[in-house]
C-alpha cells in the first residue's frame, strides 16, 4: 500500500457531466491487486482518513495538486515528427507531410524509435491513457504496444486501414489489411493495459469492402475499440458527399457499415447535424474534440452547445501531429477558445459557450474515460480506479505562482492552472502498473 498527501481533484467516474470532488488537504491510498495493477482503495480528507491507514507509508506532497492522469482521446503516434507542418488545410497536409512521414513506419527500427519517444513524451506531459493511431504497417502497432507495455501506459491503438486514395508506401491491400487487423487484435487486445482499436483512417481512404470487413470485425470483437475521423473539414465533407452520394451524411457512412457503437471514437465532428448527433448519442459512440488541431489546420470550431444538447459523449484530444501540443493544458486552453467562437467554419453560426475549468478538466479525465467505455477504470481517483495520477506544481513558473496565489475560489485557481500551466507543472506521474513513479525534474526523468 502507498499513501499520498496533497490537494486532490477528481470527478465522479459514472456521471454524464462534471461532478467535481476536491480535498484541499487530502489523502490518496493505493494498493496493488492480484493482477499487479495498483488501484485507489481510499480517498478523502487527510484528517479523517489517516486514522484508518496509520501505518501506510506516506508521501508528502502538500502544496501540490494530485489529479487523475490525463486521457488523450485521439492522437497519432507516427505524427510525432509532423507537428508544426503548415499546409493549406487538411487534405494538402495529409498529402504533403503526413503520408510521406507515415510511409517510413515500414521500417520497424524507425517505428520503435518514434514509439519510444512518443510514450516518454505522453508520460512527461501527464497523459497516462491514449487512444492512438499507428500507421497502415502492422509492425507499427507492435512497436508501440511493446513500448507502452514496458511503461505501464494504458494504450489503445490500431493499424490504419486505407486501401484507396492513398499513395504507395501507406496504401494497404483489402483482404490482407483485415487479416492483419484480426491478428493484431488477438496479439494485443487485453494484454497488460493494452487495447486494440479497429482503425479505418476515414471514409475516403477505405473501399466498401474494407469498411464492410472493419464492421464485421467490430461485431465479432465487441469489446475492441473503433477509431476514425469524421466531419473535420469542409473540403473533406464535400469529398465524402461525392464518394458516398447515397448516404445521408458523412457519419451515416460509418453507421451503414456497423461502425457506430459503444467504444467507437470519432475525431473532430465539427460538421454534424441533428440526426448525426442523435445517431451518436443513441449508439454510445463518442467524439474526440481536437481543438489545437482544428485551429492549426483551419478546420473550424467545435459546437459544444449543440453536441451537449444532443447528448453526445465527448472527450478531449491532442490529435498530434495536426494538433500543436502533447500538453493536456494546451488542449484544454484551445477547447476553451474554440468553445467561445460563434462560428463553425462553414459560415454557419453556433452558440459561443464559456466552458468551466471543471468541465475542461473532466473532458480530459473522467469524461474521456466515459467516452472510451472505461468510466470507473481510469480518469478518476474514486475508489476502485486504476492508480494513474499526476502531481502538479501550481507554482511551477513565476507567473503561475503569482496568478494561482491570487485566486479566490477553486474554479478561479483551476482556470489559472489551465491557462498558464505546461509540462513544467507536471512534477511526477504515477502509472498503475509497471515501473511506478516517474519523477520529472527540469526535463530529466527517473523511475523510482
Ligand atoms: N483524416 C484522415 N487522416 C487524418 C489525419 O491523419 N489527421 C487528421 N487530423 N485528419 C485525418
Ligand atoms: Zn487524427
Amino acid at each position: 500500500m502507498q499513501a499520498w498527501r496533497a490537494s486532490l481533484l477528481w470527478f465522479d467516474p459514472h456521471a454524464d457531466e462534471p461532478h467535481p470532488r476536491y480535498e484541499a488537504d487530502g489523502l490518496l491510498v493505493t494498493a496493488a491487486g492480484a493482477d499487479g495493477v495498483r488501484r485507489v482503495v481510499a480517498v478523502g480528507a487527510f484528517d479523517t482518513l489517516r486514522a484508518a491507514y496509520p501505518d501506510v507509508p506516506l508521501t508528502e506532497r502538500r502544496g501540490r495538486l494530485i489529479a487523475p492522469g490525463f486521457i488523450d482521446l485521439h492522437i497519432h503516434y507516427p505524427q510525432t515528427d509532423v507537428i508544426g507542418s503548415p499546409a493549406e488545410g487538411l487534405l494538402p497536409w495529409l498529402a504533403q507531410y503526413t503520408f510521406p512521414h507515415e510511409s517510413r513506419f515500414a521500417d520497424p527500427a524507425h517505428a520503435r524509435a518514434v514509439a519510444r519517444f512518443f510514450c516518454d513524451e505522453l508520460l512527461r506531459q501527464g497523459v497516462t491513457t491514449a487512444l492512438t493511431f499507428a500507421t497502415s504497417h502492422p509492425g507499427s502497432v507492435d512497436a508501440l504496444m511493446a513500448e507502452a507495455e514496458a511503461r505501464g501506459l494504458r494504450c489503445i491503438a490500431g493499424k490504419v486501414l486505407q486501401d484507396r486514395h492513398s499513395p504507395d508506401g501507406v496504401r494497404d491491400r483489402t483482404e490482407q489489411s483485415l487479416r492483419d487487423t484480426e491478428a493484431l487484435i488477438i496479439r494485443w487486445h487485453g494484454r497488460a493495459r493494452l487495447g486494440y482499436a479497429i482503425t479505418p483512417r476515414f471514409a475516403p481512404s477505405c473501399s466498401d469492402a474494407q469498411m464492410r470487413g472493419a464492421g464485421e470485425l467490430a461485431a465479432r470483437y465487441p469489446d475492441v475499440w473503433i477509431q476514425s475521423h469524421v466531419a473535420e473539414n469542409v473540403d473533406e465533407v464535400r469529398w465524402v458527399r461525392e464518394l458516398y452520394p447515397h448516404d445521408r451524411s458523412y457519419l451515416a457512412v460509418y453507421e451503414r457499415f456497423g461502425l457506430l457503437r459503444e467504444r467507437a471514437v470519432y475525431a473532430h465532428g465539427i460538421y454534424l447535424d441533428a440526426d448525426d448527433q442523435r445517431a451518436l448519442a443513441q449508439s454510445g459512440a463518442a467524439i474526440a474534440v481536437s481543438p489545437t488541431s482544428n485551429l492549426f489546420l483551419g478546420s473550424g470550431f467545435f459546437d459544444y452547445a449543440t453536441a451537449r444538447a444532443g447528448g453526445v459523449r465527448l472527450g478531449l484530444a491532442s490529435d498530434v501531429g495536426g494538433g500543436m501540443s502533447f500538453s493536456p493544458f494546451a488542449t484544454m486552453r484551445a477547447a476553451y477558445t474554440v468553445g467561445r467562437a460563434a462560428v463553425r467554419g462553414d459560415g454557419r453560426p453556433k452558440t459561443g459557450v464559456s466552458l468551466s475549468p471543471f468541465d475542461l478538466w473532466w473532458q480530459h479525465t473522467a469524461g474521456a474515460a466515459r467516452a472510451l467505455g472505461l468510466g470507473g477504470v481510469v480518469g478518476s481517483l474514486a475508489p476502485g480506479s486504476e492508480a494513474d495520477f499526476v502531481v502538479l506544481d501550481p507554482a511551477a513558473t513565476p507567473l503561475l505562482a503569482r496568478r494561482t496565489a491570487q485566486a479566490e475560489s477553486l474554479a478561479e485557481w483551476l482556470f489559472a492552472l489551465i491557462m498558464l500551466a505546461d509540462d513544467r507543472a507536471v512534477t511526477e506521474v504515477v502509472v498503475a502498473q509497471g515501473p511506478g513513479t516517474q519523477i520529472f525534474t527540469g526535463g530529466a526523468s527517473a523511475v523510482h
